[in-house]
Protein backbone atom coordinates (compact mmCIF):
# COMPACT_ATOMS: atom_id res chain seq x y z
CA UNK A 1 0.00 0.00 0.00
CA UNK A 2 1.48 3.19 -0.47
CA UNK A 3 1.55 6.43 1.73
CA UNK A 4 -0.62 8.95 0.97
CA UNK A 5 0.06 13.01 1.28
CA UNK A 6 -2.42 15.72 2.23
CA UNK A 7 -2.85 18.73 0.23
CA UNK A 8 -1.79 20.68 3.70
CA UNK A 9 1.32 18.73 2.79
CA UNK A 10 1.68 19.22 -0.51
CA UNK A 11 1.05 22.82 0.13
CA UNK A 12 3.50 23.22 2.36
CA UNK A 13 6.23 21.55 0.36
CA UNK A 14 5.22 24.05 -2.70
CA UNK A 15 5.44 27.34 -0.18
CA UNK A 16 9.19 26.03 1.35
CA UNK A 17 9.96 25.68 -2.53
CA UNK A 18 11.17 21.71 -2.03
CA UNK A 19 11.91 19.95 -5.07
CA UNK A 20 8.40 18.48 -5.74
CA UNK A 21 7.81 15.82 -8.37
CA UNK A 22 4.44 14.80 -9.41
CA UNK A 23 2.84 12.56 -11.84
CA UNK A 24 -0.61 13.48 -13.01
CA UNK A 25 -2.48 10.29 -14.15
CA UNK A 26 -5.11 12.75 -15.84
CA UNK A 27 -6.04 12.53 -19.35
CA UNK A 28 -3.59 15.39 -21.28
CA UNK A 29 -6.92 17.45 -22.27
CA UNK A 30 -7.48 17.85 -18.18
CA UNK A 31 -3.91 18.43 -17.72
CA UNK A 32 -3.28 21.09 -19.99
CA UNK A 33 -5.87 22.70 -19.12
CA UNK A 34 -4.88 22.66 -15.55
CA UNK A 35 -2.23 21.32 -13.42
CA UNK A 36 -0.15 21.83 -9.94
CA UNK A 37 2.41 24.41 -9.70
CA UNK A 38 5.01 25.66 -8.02
CA UNK A 39 8.71 27.14 -8.31
CA UNK A 40 10.27 23.95 -7.78
CA UNK A 41 7.84 21.52 -9.10
CA UNK A 42 8.00 19.28 -11.91
CA UNK A 43 5.03 17.63 -12.91
CA UNK A 44 4.83 14.46 -15.48
CA UNK A 45 1.66 13.52 -17.51
CA UNK A 46 0.97 10.20 -18.56
CA UNK A 47 -3.03 8.95 -18.65
CA UNK A 48 -3.63 6.22 -16.06
CA UNK A 49 -5.33 3.89 -18.94
CA UNK A 50 -2.09 3.61 -20.64
CA UNK A 51 -0.39 2.38 -16.99
CA UNK A 52 -3.16 0.15 -16.75
CA UNK A 53 -1.56 -2.93 -18.13
CA UNK A 54 2.08 -1.90 -16.83
CA UNK A 55 3.91 1.29 -15.07
CA UNK A 56 6.66 1.20 -17.88
CA UNK A 57 5.86 3.94 -19.99
CA UNK A 58 6.72 6.33 -16.89
CA UNK A 59 8.96 3.89 -14.80
CA UNK A 60 12.03 4.55 -17.77
CA UNK A 61 11.64 8.63 -16.58
CA UNK A 62 11.67 8.42 -12.80
CA UNK A 63 14.58 6.96 -10.54
CA UNK A 64 12.95 3.97 -7.91
CA UNK A 65 14.17 5.60 -4.80
CA UNK A 66 12.94 9.16 -5.72
CA UNK A 67 9.78 10.60 -3.85
CA UNK A 68 6.93 10.57 -6.87
CA UNK A 69 3.45 12.07 -5.44
CA UNK A 70 0.59 10.88 -7.92
CA UNK A 71 -2.51 12.78 -8.68
CA UNK A 72 -5.31 12.12 -10.25
CA UNK A 73 -9.07 14.13 -10.45
CA UNK A 74 -10.15 12.37 -7.04
CA UNK A 75 -7.52 10.93 -5.78
CA UNK A 76 -8.98 7.03 -6.87
CA UNK A 77 -7.02 6.36 -9.86
CA UNK A 78 -3.73 8.11 -8.59
CA UNK A 79 -4.37 5.23 -5.37
CA UNK A 80 -3.93 2.70 -7.69
CA UNK A 81 -0.85 4.01 -9.84
CA UNK A 82 0.67 4.16 -6.65
CA UNK A 83 0.05 1.20 -5.61
CA UNK A 84 1.36 -0.36 -9.25
CA UNK A 85 4.58 1.99 -9.27
CA UNK A 86 5.59 0.58 -5.24
CA UNK A 87 4.99 -2.81 -6.58
CA UNK A 88 7.14 -2.40 -9.45
CA UNK A 89 9.49 -1.22 -7.00
CA UNK A 90 9.18 2.59 -6.42
CA UNK A 91 10.63 3.30 -2.38
CA UNK A 92 8.79 6.44 -1.64
CA UNK A 93 5.61 6.79 -3.76
CA UNK A 94 2.92 9.12 -2.49
CA UNK A 95 -0.81 9.38 -3.47
CA UNK A 96 -2.81 13.35 -3.07
CA UNK A 97 -5.64 12.65 -1.16
CA UNK A 98 -8.65 13.86 -2.78
CA UNK A 99 -6.77 14.37 -6.06
CA UNK A 100 -6.76 17.78 -7.76
CA UNK A 101 -10.84 18.60 -6.70
CA UNK A 102 -9.25 18.35 -2.49
CA UNK A 103 -6.20 20.37 -4.36
CA UNK A 104 -8.78 23.17 -5.52
CA UNK A 105 -9.96 23.86 -2.44
CA UNK A 106 -6.96 23.99 -0.40
CA UNK A 107 -6.19 27.24 1.32
CA UNK A 108 -2.91 28.21 2.96
CA UNK A 109 -2.63 31.00 5.55
CA UNK A 110 1.10 33.42 5.33
CA UNK A 111 1.13 36.21 7.38
CA UNK A 112 2.03 39.09 5.31
CA UNK A 113 2.41 41.39 8.12
CA UNK A 114 2.20 43.13 11.67
CA UNK A 115 0.02 46.01 11.54
CA UNK A 116 1.08 49.50 13.36
CA UNK A 117 -1.92 50.11 15.80
CA UNK A 118 -1.53 45.75 16.60
CA UNK A 119 -2.61 42.91 14.52
CA UNK A 120 -2.17 41.34 11.86
CA UNK A 121 -2.81 40.73 7.82
CA UNK A 122 -2.64 37.61 6.41
CA UNK A 123 -2.83 35.98 2.92
CA UNK A 124 -4.82 32.78 2.28
CA UNK A 125 -3.21 31.38 -0.84
CA UNK A 126 -5.36 28.90 -2.62
CA UNK A 127 -2.67 27.16 -4.78
CA UNK A 128 -4.78 25.06 -6.89
CA UNK A 129 -6.57 27.75 -8.22
CA UNK A 130 -4.53 31.35 -7.79
CA UNK A 131 -7.10 32.89 -5.52
CA UNK A 132 -6.01 34.83 -2.73
CA UNK A 133 -7.77 35.94 0.36
CA UNK A 134 -6.65 38.23 3.18
CA UNK A 135 -7.61 38.38 6.95
CA UNK A 136 -7.08 41.28 8.81
CA UNK A 137 -7.18 41.28 12.29
CA UNK A 138 -7.16 43.60 15.07
CA UNK A 139 -8.23 43.30 18.73
CA UNK A 140 -10.55 40.85 18.62
CA UNK A 141 -12.28 42.20 15.40
CA UNK A 142 -11.74 41.01 11.55
CA UNK A 143 -12.49 41.79 8.22
CA UNK A 144 -11.83 38.98 5.50
CA UNK A 145 -11.23 40.29 1.88
CA UNK A 146 -12.33 38.16 -1.14
CA UNK A 147 -13.39 35.03 0.71
CA UNK A 148 -13.34 31.34 -0.60
CA UNK A 149 -16.23 29.90 -1.06
CA UNK A 150 -14.69 27.19 2.08
CA UNK A 151 -15.97 29.63 5.01
CA UNK A 152 -14.96 26.92 7.79
CA UNK A 153 -11.17 27.21 6.65
CA UNK A 154 -11.67 31.76 7.95
CA UNK A 155 -13.48 31.07 10.47
CA UNK A 156 -11.59 28.24 12.15
CA UNK A 157 -8.38 30.78 11.60
CA UNK A 158 -10.84 33.37 13.24
CA UNK A 159 -11.55 30.92 16.37
CA UNK A 160 -7.63 29.79 16.62
CA UNK A 161 -6.55 33.55 16.85
CA UNK A 162 -9.62 34.32 19.32
CA UNK A 163 -10.71 36.89 17.22
CA UNK A 164 -14.70 37.48 15.87
CA UNK A 165 -15.32 38.33 11.94
CA UNK A 166 -16.96 41.48 11.57
CA UNK A 167 -16.81 42.00 7.90
CA UNK A 168 -16.68 39.92 4.91
CA UNK A 169 -15.81 42.38 1.85
CA UNK A 170 -15.31 41.37 -2.17
CA UNK A 171 -13.52 44.13 -3.93
CA UNK A 172 -15.90 43.07 -6.79
CA UNK A 173 -18.07 40.22 -8.28
CA UNK A 174 -15.89 37.40 -8.79
CA UNK A 175 -16.21 35.31 -12.26
CA UNK A 176 -13.89 32.93 -11.70
CA UNK A 177 -14.75 31.53 -8.39
CA UNK A 178 -17.52 31.22 -5.90
CA UNK A 179 -17.54 33.94 -3.65
CA UNK A 180 -17.80 32.83 0.44
CA UNK A 181 -18.49 36.50 1.51
CA UNK A 182 -21.96 36.35 1.88
CA UNK A 183 -21.83 33.16 3.68
CA UNK A 184 -19.50 34.20 5.75
CA UNK A 185 -20.73 37.10 6.82
CA UNK A 186 -23.95 35.20 7.43
CA UNK A 187 -22.70 32.41 9.87
CA UNK A 188 -20.53 35.17 11.47
CA UNK A 189 -23.56 37.46 12.22
CA UNK A 190 -20.77 39.98 10.19
CA UNK A 191 -21.50 42.87 7.29
CA UNK A 192 -20.87 41.73 3.84
CA UNK A 193 -19.81 44.59 1.45
CA UNK A 194 -19.69 44.47 -2.22
CA UNK A 195 -19.31 47.69 -4.34
CA UNK A 196 -22.70 48.74 -5.54
CA UNK A 197 -21.55 48.79 -8.84
CA UNK A 198 -20.72 44.93 -9.23
CA UNK A 199 -24.04 44.63 -7.15
CA UNK A 200 -27.26 46.12 -10.19
CA UNK A 201 -28.28 42.29 -10.35
CA UNK A 202 -27.77 41.24 -6.20
CA UNK A 203 -30.73 39.60 -5.16
CA UNK A 204 -30.05 39.76 -1.32
CA UNK A 205 -28.77 42.53 0.98
CA UNK A 206 -25.74 43.69 1.22
CA UNK A 207 -23.95 46.82 2.87
CA UNK A 208 -22.19 49.21 -0.22
CA UNK A 209 -18.32 49.10 -0.26
CA UNK A 210 -17.99 52.77 -0.86
CA UNK A 211 -14.77 55.05 -1.43
CA UNK A 212 -14.16 57.38 1.55
CA UNK A 213 -16.06 55.37 4.15
CA UNK A 214 -13.59 53.68 6.32
CA UNK A 215 -14.20 50.59 7.89
CA UNK A 216 -12.72 50.13 11.45
CA UNK A 217 -11.60 46.95 11.92
CA UNK A 218 -10.81 46.16 15.58
CA UNK A 219 -10.92 49.09 18.53
CA UNK A 220 -7.17 50.06 17.28
CA UNK A 221 -8.60 51.40 14.24
CA UNK A 222 -6.78 49.67 11.22
CA UNK A 223 -9.01 51.73 8.50
CA UNK A 224 -9.31 49.63 5.67
CA UNK A 225 -10.16 52.63 2.75
CA UNK A 226 -12.28 51.56 0.07
CA UNK A 227 -10.67 53.22 -3.19
CA UNK A 228 -12.97 53.10 -6.60
CA UNK A 229 -10.54 51.66 -9.17
CA UNK A 230 -12.72 50.39 -11.86
CA UNK A 231 -11.40 48.27 -15.34
CA UNK A 232 -11.82 44.72 -14.45
CA UNK A 233 -15.50 45.03 -13.19
CA UNK A 234 -16.95 48.24 -13.31
CA UNK A 235 -17.79 48.29 -9.75
CA UNK A 236 -13.79 46.90 -9.17
CA UNK A 237 -13.04 48.96 -6.10
CA UNK A 238 -9.29 48.57 -4.14
CA UNK A 239 -8.96 48.80 -0.59
CA UNK A 240 -5.91 50.48 1.05
CA UNK A 241 -5.09 48.68 4.89
CA UNK A 242 -3.53 50.61 7.73
CA UNK A 243 -1.88 52.97 5.18
CA UNK A 244 0.82 50.03 4.00
CA UNK A 245 -0.85 47.66 1.79
CA UNK A 246 -2.82 48.46 -1.26
CA UNK A 247 -5.20 45.19 -1.63
CA UNK A 248 -6.41 45.75 -5.69
CA UNK A 249 -8.20 43.09 -6.23
CA UNK A 250 -8.32 41.81 -9.68
CA UNK A 251 -6.71 45.52 -10.86
CA UNK A 252 -3.45 44.80 -10.58
CA UNK A 253 -1.06 41.80 -10.06
CA UNK A 254 2.39 41.26 -9.55
CA UNK A 255 3.72 40.43 -12.81
CA UNK A 256 0.62 41.25 -14.68
CA UNK A 257 -2.63 43.74 -14.97
CA UNK A 258 -6.33 42.18 -14.86
CA UNK A 259 -8.27 41.50 -17.66
CA UNK A 260 -11.56 43.75 -18.23
CA UNK A 261 -13.87 41.51 -20.29
CA UNK A 262 -15.63 39.17 -17.79
CA UNK A 263 -19.02 40.54 -18.50
CA UNK A 264 -18.03 40.65 -22.41
CA UNK A 265 -17.09 44.76 -21.60
CA UNK A 266 -13.24 44.45 -22.59
CA UNK A 267 -13.99 47.71 -24.96
CA UNK A 268 -15.86 49.36 -22.55
CA UNK A 269 -14.08 49.33 -19.60
CA UNK A 270 -10.09 49.36 -20.82
CA UNK A 271 -10.67 53.05 -20.54
CA UNK A 272 -11.32 52.68 -17.20
CA UNK A 273 -8.82 50.25 -16.52
CA UNK A 274 -5.98 52.75 -18.01
CA UNK A 275 -7.25 55.38 -15.54
CA UNK A 276 -7.35 53.18 -12.89
CA UNK A 277 -3.53 51.69 -13.18
CA UNK A 278 -1.97 55.34 -14.93
CA UNK A 279 -3.80 57.57 -12.97
CA UNK A 280 -5.45 56.35 -9.68
CA UNK A 281 -3.12 54.12 -8.43
CA UNK A 282 -0.04 56.52 -9.74
CA UNK A 283 -1.00 59.30 -6.87
CA UNK A 284 -0.55 56.30 -4.05
CA UNK A 285 2.38 56.03 -2.62
CA UNK A 286 5.27 53.75 -3.57
CA UNK A 287 5.65 52.31 -0.60
CA UNK A 288 2.14 50.50 -0.97
CA UNK A 289 2.47 46.94 -0.66
CA UNK A 290 0.41 45.63 -3.67
CA UNK A 291 -1.63 42.06 -2.56
CA UNK A 292 -3.65 40.49 -5.40
CA UNK A 293 -6.58 39.04 -5.57
CA UNK A 294 -5.05 36.22 -7.60
CA UNK A 295 -1.68 34.98 -9.43
CA UNK A 296 -1.07 33.47 -12.82
CA UNK A 297 2.34 32.34 -12.25
CA UNK A 298 4.50 29.86 -9.76
CA UNK A 299 6.81 32.73 -9.98
CA UNK A 300 4.80 35.12 -8.24
CA UNK A 301 5.10 33.14 -5.11
CA UNK A 302 7.20 35.19 -3.17
CA UNK A 303 9.53 34.30 -0.06
CA UNK A 304 7.59 31.81 2.55
CA UNK A 305 5.01 31.30 -0.33
CA UNK A 306 3.25 35.20 -0.18
CA UNK A 307 2.27 37.00 -3.40
CA UNK A 308 3.02 40.62 -2.84
CA UNK A 309 5.23 43.71 -4.28
CA UNK A 310 6.14 47.44 -3.91
CA UNK A 311 3.53 49.50 -5.59
CA UNK A 312 6.76 51.55 -6.60
CA UNK A 313 8.44 48.31 -8.27
CA UNK A 314 5.46 47.33 -9.91
CA UNK A 315 6.19 50.67 -11.84
CA UNK A 316 9.31 49.75 -12.79
CA UNK A 317 8.53 45.76 -13.62
CA UNK A 318 5.38 44.95 -14.74
CA UNK A 319 4.81 45.43 -18.15
CA UNK A 320 1.30 46.03 -17.85
CA UNK A 321 2.24 49.33 -16.29
CA UNK A 322 4.79 50.37 -18.98
CA UNK A 323 2.65 50.85 -21.71
CA UNK A 324 2.99 54.75 -22.69
CA UNK A 325 0.67 54.93 -25.57
CA UNK A 326 -2.73 54.73 -25.04
CA UNK A 327 -3.59 53.19 -28.19
CA UNK A 328 -0.80 50.18 -27.35
CA UNK A 329 -2.62 49.98 -24.10
CA UNK A 330 -6.01 49.78 -25.78
CA UNK A 331 -4.70 46.56 -28.02
CA UNK A 332 -2.39 44.38 -25.78
CA UNK A 333 -4.93 44.57 -23.41
CA UNK A 334 -8.39 43.77 -25.96
CA UNK A 335 -5.71 41.04 -28.13
CA UNK A 336 -4.36 39.17 -25.04
CA UNK A 337 -7.20 37.94 -23.58
CA UNK A 338 -7.52 34.41 -22.05
CA UNK A 339 -10.22 32.20 -22.66
CA UNK A 340 -12.78 32.69 -20.13
CA UNK A 341 -12.82 30.44 -16.60
CA UNK A 342 -14.88 27.76 -16.72
CA UNK A 343 -18.57 28.57 -15.89
CA UNK A 344 -17.67 31.78 -15.69
CA UNK A 345 -21.34 32.56 -16.42
CA UNK A 346 -23.11 30.19 -13.65
CA UNK A 347 -20.04 31.25 -11.26
CA UNK A 348 -21.90 34.91 -11.42
CA UNK A 349 -25.02 34.54 -11.02
CA UNK A 350 -24.26 32.44 -7.98
CA UNK A 351 -22.35 35.31 -6.92
CA UNK A 352 -25.29 37.61 -7.59
CA UNK A 353 -27.92 35.09 -5.55
CA UNK A 354 -29.68 34.33 -8.58
CA UNK A 355 -28.64 30.14 -8.57
CA UNK A 356 -27.47 28.06 -6.00
CA UNK A 357 -26.25 25.69 -6.88
CA UNK A 358 -25.49 22.30 -4.70
CA UNK A 359 -22.19 22.47 -3.19
CA UNK A 360 -20.87 19.47 -4.82
CA UNK A 361 -22.13 21.25 -7.98
CA UNK A 362 -20.19 24.55 -7.18
CA UNK A 363 -16.95 22.43 -6.78
CA UNK A 364 -17.28 21.28 -10.46
CA UNK A 365 -17.83 24.84 -12.06
CA UNK A 366 -14.56 26.26 -9.79
CA UNK A 367 -12.55 23.46 -11.58
CA UNK A 368 -9.81 24.97 -13.55
CA UNK A 369 -7.63 28.38 -13.50
CA UNK A 370 -8.54 31.37 -12.96
CA UNK A 371 -7.65 33.17 -15.81
CA UNK A 372 -8.36 36.63 -14.33
CA UNK A 373 -5.38 38.22 -15.72
CA UNK A 374 -4.43 39.99 -19.51
CA UNK A 375 -1.71 37.05 -20.75
CA UNK A 376 1.48 38.94 -21.36
FE1 LIG B 1 -12.01 38.68 -10.74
Amino acid sequence: MSKTLSTKELAKKIINDEQTLILDVRNTDEFDDWKIEGGNVEVINEPYFNLLDSVDPVSGKLQKDQEVIVVCAKGGSSEMIADMLEEDGFTDVYNLEGGMKAWSEHLEPVKIGDLSDGGSIYQFIRLGKGCLSYFIESNGEAAVVDANRMTDVYEKFAEEKGVQIKYAIDTHLHADHISGGRELAERTGGVYYLPEKDAAEVTFEYAALQEGSDIHVGNTSINVQPLYSPGHTLGSTSLIVDNQYLLTGDILFVKSIGRPDLAGKAEDWVGDLRDTLYSRYKELSDDLIVLPAHYSFAEELGKGGSVSARLGDLYQRNAGLKVEDENEFRKMVTENLPPQPNAYEDIRKTNMGKITPETEEQKEMEIGPNRCAVEG
